[in-house]
């Protein structure tokens, strides 16, 4: 690494992240997804909000347990219970950090938490004042920093850093902030804060405004040395600054830049699949340095650019985050010995069952599609082995239909291991598959989207197909691949009807919490 200053990389994909509208991640799913951060070499995970739920707990003890040489963070509000329960999940681990945090705001606080500002102060100083018995690594966040006053702001990052604080956060919570006066706020918090120097400045970038990455920009050029983001710009509401756009422009612009980060860039893209599959959060075809058009060049100029020189067009080589676009991977002939090193190579370790459940998909896709690409084995991976144990699977679909004839589907499935099969007619293919499906699982569920992607070009690519289903309060998203366009419809009908279950088990056992 050069002489660039080193920017911490805080991870959030697993709390901020996972309170996006409709993503509900079990334990399992949150573990794989921090093996992947960890291969990312991110420097601090928060693996969730212990009090929030059994799941959060639980997720944060054993990522706590299983993740070394990484700090793991757990959050608190600024009460005892909140820091005791955080802590009891964080124990275990290497290098545990407790976040807590409390609003600063004015707004915040007349509306929400009907306090004064001196009782916010307090509870700040007293809640840092209680974590550090436990752990010397502590983080405080002034939620609403952005539109806090502030003078009131520097006092309470001086209350904190003396009661121990090691990280003070500056949060844009609800994406107010616009880049040159963000980073004037920084420069202030830094200059009037007397002991700032005893401990990190970190920024939380919200992106309601589209200008997450631009406010972290301008916050480091101010002085923040933290960032907090997730990986695609996953999180509440119009989520929060992207992993991947901060680490890149800061790595594409070291000109202008003069910083770095310990992220190992080619594996963006794996984390970024494995994310996006497990969320059931799709990323936009024309999202920044992940989505499927970043480095597609449709124009004819374009393309005899990039042909002759790939800078012409491209300031990021597409390796550089894993991209391995056009490599030929696999083909039917290829045996379990190299699929196995293949998945290994996209930085999986599976047990010999899992390799034996994804050889059998890959040997049927193979059938199906000439070659095969990392894509597609990373989308087989996801699929077979890291998402939540289903409760609905499909065994057997037949569709007929054509010019003339009225679709009809034949579905069996497998609900808890046992056999059942209907059959139903439709307005298309798709729609009767569906039909069939609602009856055998007894749904009361209403589909509220339905959207058809190809994970790869050519027309034997994998087709993807992300269903949302919304039940009462619970809105989930579902996810399907197959070459066949209608099998990968009801895969996603199935995951999402999984996921629902899974949704509602989950609210059953989530505690009321209030930020
Ligand atoms: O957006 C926010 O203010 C947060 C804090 C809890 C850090 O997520
Ligand atoms: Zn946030």
């Amino acid at each position: 690494m050069s002489s660039s200053e080193r920017i911490i990389i805080f991870d959030t994909t697993l709390r901020d992240g996972e309170q996006s509208p409709s993503v509900s991640l079990n334990v399992e799913e949150k573990l794989q997804i921090g093996r992947q951060l960890k291969k990312l070499n991110i420097d601090v995970i928060e693996a969730g909000f212990p009090v929030a739920s059994s799941g959060d707990f639980e997720s944060v003890r054993r990522i706590s347990q299983e993740l070394k040489g990484l700090q793991v963070a757990a959050l608190a509000r600024a009460n005892e219970k909140d820091i005791d329960t955080a802590w009891e999940a964080l124990k275990e681990g290497e290098n545990p950090r407790i976040h807590t945090f409390i609003a600063t705001s004015d707004i915040h606080l007349q509306y929400k938490l009907r306090k004064t500002r001196e009782q916010v102060l307090d509870m700040a100083r007293s809640a840092v004042e209680y974590a550090v018995k436990f752990t010397g690594n502590v983080e405080f966040s002034a939620e609403d920093a952005s539109r806090s006053d502030l003078d009131f702001l520097c006092r309470v990052f001086e209350a904190v850093i003396d009661a121990g604080a090691t990280t003070v956060n500056f949060p844009d919570t609800v994406g107010y902030a616009v880049p040159h006066n963000f980073g004037r706020m920084i420069r202030y918090v830094m200059e009037h804060t007397p002991n700032i120097h005893k401990a990190v400045l970190s920024v939380h970038c919200h992106n309601d405004l589209g200008l997450a990455t631009a406010n972290v920009l301008e916050a480091i050029e101010n002085g923040a040395r933290q960032v907090e983001c997730t990986i695609n710009g996953i999180g509440e509401r119009a989520g929060n600054a992207a992993m991947e756009e901060v680490v890149m422009a800061i790595r594409t612009r070291r000109d202008v830049l003069p910083f770095d980060t310990a992220i190992c860039s080619q594996h963006i893209m794996t984390v970024s699949r494995l994310v996006s599959m497990l969320t059931g959060m799709v990323v936009q075809a024309n999202k920044a340095i992940v989505g499927a058009n970043a480095f597609a060049h449709e124009s004819g100029i374009h393309q005899d650019g990039v042909l002759k020189e790939r800078t012409t067009y491209e300031i990021i080589d597409p390796k550089d985050i894993g991209l391995s676009k056009g490599t030929l991977v696999l083909g039917k002939h290829s045996g379990r010995h190299a699929l196995k090193a293949r998945i290994e190579e996209i930085g999986y370790r599976l047990s010999d069952e899992e390799i034996h459940r994804v050889f059998t998909r890959f040997k049927s896709l193979a059938d199906k599609k000439k070659e095969v690409y990392p894509e597609d084995i990373e989308a087989l991976v996801a699929e077979e082995v890291l998402r939540i144990p289903d409760r609905y699977h499909l065994a057997y679909l037949y569709v007929a239909g054509g010019s003339g004839i009225k679709p009809t589907a034949t579905v069996i499935l497998k609900i808890d291991g046992n056999e059942v099969s209907g059959v139903s007619l439709g307005a298309g293919p798709i729609d009767a598959a569906y039909k069939a499906v609602a009856k055998l699982v007894k749904t009361e569920s209403h589909l509220l989207g339905f959207a058809v992607n190809s994970i790869t070009g050519g027309t034997d690519a994998l087709g993807e197909v992300t269903v949302r289903l919304e039940e009462g309060s619970h809105v989930v998203t579902g996810h399907g691949t197959d070459p066949d366009i209608i099998t990968a419809s009801v895969m996603a009908y199935l995951n999402a009807l999984n996921r629902l279950e899974h949704s509602k088990e989950n609210a059953m056992h989530k505690r009321s919490v209030e930020l």
